[in-house]
């Protein structure tokens, strides 16, 4: 992974602009969420940063609209994918385009897999129908993609791959835009993610998470908050450059969210691994639960072959100054 500047670069704005050569392209970015996983599901914020891995579309014309590619998904995953380009296909009018989908992200490891795909192939069907796109229209079909993927997800993960780049962000009131705040980052560090394993799909984890926060909602409520609070220092601290700040939060958030039943034996021992080969902070990152990603913040990368003998994937992506 070459790091977060190229895929700013290849997705600078939420509408994109599909290449012109022969086969309109679009990319969609993955994303790591350094701070306010599950929280954002409650109305607080979230930092997250996008990744240079993602999921590139190509259009060619075809008889029907349809989509292809990805030979790597389950039967199950197939289906799923197969109903949520159903659903945008219908709202954009059919276009008789084939969309071939290409992905270098890790899928159900919680880095935005299917949000980069929502919004590559919404790029391509809007700019497929010939009107004209808006970043607005970009990220309202690409959450209804999200939407037959994850039931009611936060946006955070498409509209991170929609702009591009570094966001705080806050969910919308039902059926309004995101709030979102474009972060600039204060110094170079480099992000390691840690692939634990495949996990249970995030809706089960969001679903068994929303059921006990609506049996102590005050208890939980109070955990919710606090992740948002350390979301809004950690932006601040990733702005002014202090990145031990950065790491301390993300400390926290690991231990709020093992509070709050989202971790696992397997994550916490990525966690610790991390945090031992010199991590300023680690966490788990996504929807957790029984499988998934770290992401731990360091100054440098790693030393080549440090994480070698671990149990885990591991992939590393820049993080680079704002200029
Ligand atoms: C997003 O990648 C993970 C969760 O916060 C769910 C959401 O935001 O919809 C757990």
């Amino acid at each position: 992974m070459s790091g977060r500047a190229s895929a700013a670069h290849r997705a600078a704005t939420p509408a994109g602009a599909p290449h012109r050569g022969s086969a309109p392209e679009a990319f969609g970015p993955g994303k790591v969420i350094l701070l306010g996983e599950h929280a954002v599901v409650y109305g607080h914020p979230a930092l997250a940063v996008p990744l240079s891995l993602g999921v590139t579309a190509r259009a060619t014309p075809s008889g029907r609209c349809e989509l292809s590619g990805l030979p790597e998904l389950t039967a199950a995953q197939r289906k799923m994918l197969d109903a949520a380009f159903d659903a945008v296909a219908s709202a954009t009018g059919r276009p008789p385009v084939r969309i071939a989908v290409s992905s270098t992200l890790p899928v159900s490891m919680g880095l935005g897999s299917s949000a980069a795909l929502a919004v590559a192939v919404s790029r391509l069907l809007l700019g497929a129908t010939g009107a004209r796109t808006s970043p607005a229209k970009v990220l309202a079909l690409a959450l209804r993609m999200e939407e037959a993927f994850h039931g009611t997800p936060s946006g955070v993960d498409h509209t991170v791959s929609a702009h591009g780049a570094p966001l705080l962000y806050r969910r919308p009131a039902p059926g309004r835009p995101g709030r979102v705040r474009q972060v600039r980052i204060g110094a170079r560090a480099t992000l390691v993610l840690a692939l634990v394993g495949p996990r249970r799909g995030t809706q089960e984890t969001v679903a068994a998470l929303r059921r006990r926060a609506a049996r102590w909602p005050a208890r939980y409520g109070r955990l919710f908050k606090e992740m948002g609070r350390l979301a809004v220092e950690g932006t601040a601290a990733l702005e002014a450059g202090d990145l031990e700040s950065l790491g301390d939060a993300m400390n926290v958030n690991h231990g709020l969210l093992a509070a709050a039943g989202v971790s696992s034996p397997a994550l916490d021992t990525a966690v610790d691994v991390l945090r031992r080969a010199g991590a300023l902070g680690a966490k788990l990152t996504g929807a957790g639960g029984d499988g998934g990603a770290v992401v731990a913040l360091f100054r440098k990368a790693p030393p080549a072959g440090a994480l070698e003998r671990e149990a885990f994937r591991v992939l590393t992506s820049g993080l680079e100054p704002t200029s």
